[in-house]
């Protein structure tokens, strides 16, 4: 069936200015890292892309292993779009990313110029693209100079195959030395991927100051601590869920009795709210003004619906904010 979008797409949702640059990215963003791939359902995936672009998510992010096997989730979102969204590419934010292994040898992992343009054509060969948005660099690379893998992004913008550098998993002094050398170059980084959420606390320490100071934009990942901080698994582990699935990186043993008491507690707090807990822990991040979006994974347009429910409340008091601190234990 043709995929019309819904005329009022941009109606409900929020656009947040990324740093110091002229790109608006939306508040939530999806993320293609499960679900995919090639052992995913195609109906599945197709239905939550539409869904996505109807409520006003513009920006879909992936990186050339996702999947599985990796690239699957590159070559499945590009026969999507060819299918489905090409008039839309102008209103769409599509971003990949190399950094891990890729393909065997000395040249498809790390941060060398060499593995970085090459898994860029690559990615957008898969993806039937001419171009990315945003091009990152998925994790430090400790042997690499840092100024070869800038230069290398710098390049993936000078030549057109993107728009856009980031950078992801840097911690705050790789990120500020990163963003020196993208200046000197003439190409500013405009966005750290760092993961964040109520249970990785680290960005707070320095790296979330420090992206303001330097004007760069900052996009959460895994908000959601991969579904624990969601209801799905307060009365057990379900079949389909990601802990329960051989290629999941949501270990079982990550869903202990004291996490789920924790989220029990943080359940009834949401639900006190009026909100889902899934709704809470995204609103939780984007109180923060210095958080340009979060980047969501789903399984099925349901948690989609459930999670853009985020938007109708991001407000919290401060009796709220200590109880989340004492249920995490922080206070
Ligand atoms: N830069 C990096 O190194 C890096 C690393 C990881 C991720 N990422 C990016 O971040 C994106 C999101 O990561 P993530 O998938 O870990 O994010 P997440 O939002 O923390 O977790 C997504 C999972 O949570 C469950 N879920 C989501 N909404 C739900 C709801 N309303 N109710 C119940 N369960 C719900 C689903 O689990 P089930 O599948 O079990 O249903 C879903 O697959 C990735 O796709 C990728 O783009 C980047």
């Amino acid at each position: 069936m043709k995929y019309i979008p819904a005329s009022d797409r941009y109606g409900e949702m929020i656009y947040n200015r990324c740093g110091r640059s002229g790109l608006m990215i939306p508040a939530i963003s999806l993320g293609l890292w499960h679900n995919f791939g090639h052992t995913d359902r195609p109906e599945t995936y197709r239905a939550i892309l539409h869904a996505a672009f109807d409520a006003g998510i513009t920006h879909f992010d992936l990186a050339n292993n996702y999947g599985p096997p990796s690239g699957s989730a590159e070559e499945n979102f590009g026969r999507i779009l060819k299918q489905d969204f090409t008039s839309y590419r102008d209103e769409m934010i599509i971003s990949t990313k190399a950094g891990y292994l890729m393909w065997p040898g000395p040249y498809g992992d790390f941060g060398s110029r060499k593995y970085l343009l090459s898994s860029l054509d690559q990615s957008l060969k898969r993806m039937g693209l001419d171009y990315v948005d945003i091009f990152y660099h998925h994790r430090p690379d400790p042997d690499t100079p840092l100024e070869e893998t800038m230069m290398a992004l710098d390049q993936a913008v000078r030549s057109g195959k993107s728009l856009y550098a980031g950078i992801s998993n840097y911690t705050a002094n790789q990120a500020k030395a990163a963003a020196r050398i993208l200046n000197d170059l003439g190409t500013p980084c405009l966005i750290h991927q760092p993961k964040y959420s109520m249970l990785v606390r680290e960005p707070e320490e320095d790296l979330l100051d420090s992206l303001e100071k330097e004007g760069i934009g900052c996009i959460a990942f895994s908000p959601l601590a991969q579904g624990l901080l969601t209801d799905k698994y307060l009365d057990g582990i379900t079949e389909g869920s990601r802990a329960n699935k051989p290629h999941g990186f949501l270990q079982k043993q990550a869903i202990t009795p004291d996490i789920l008491e924790m989220t029990g507690r943080l359940n009834s707090l949401a639900a006190d709210r009026g909100q889902s807990l899934a709704q809470m822990a995204l609103a939780w991040l984007l109180k923060d003004t210095r958080l340009t979006s979060v980047l969501i994974g789903v399984s099925s347009v349901k948690q989609l619906s459930d999670n853009l429910g985020t938007l109708h409340n991001i407000k919290f008091n401060k009796e709220e904010l200590n109880q989340i601190e004492q249920i995490l234990n922080r206070s």
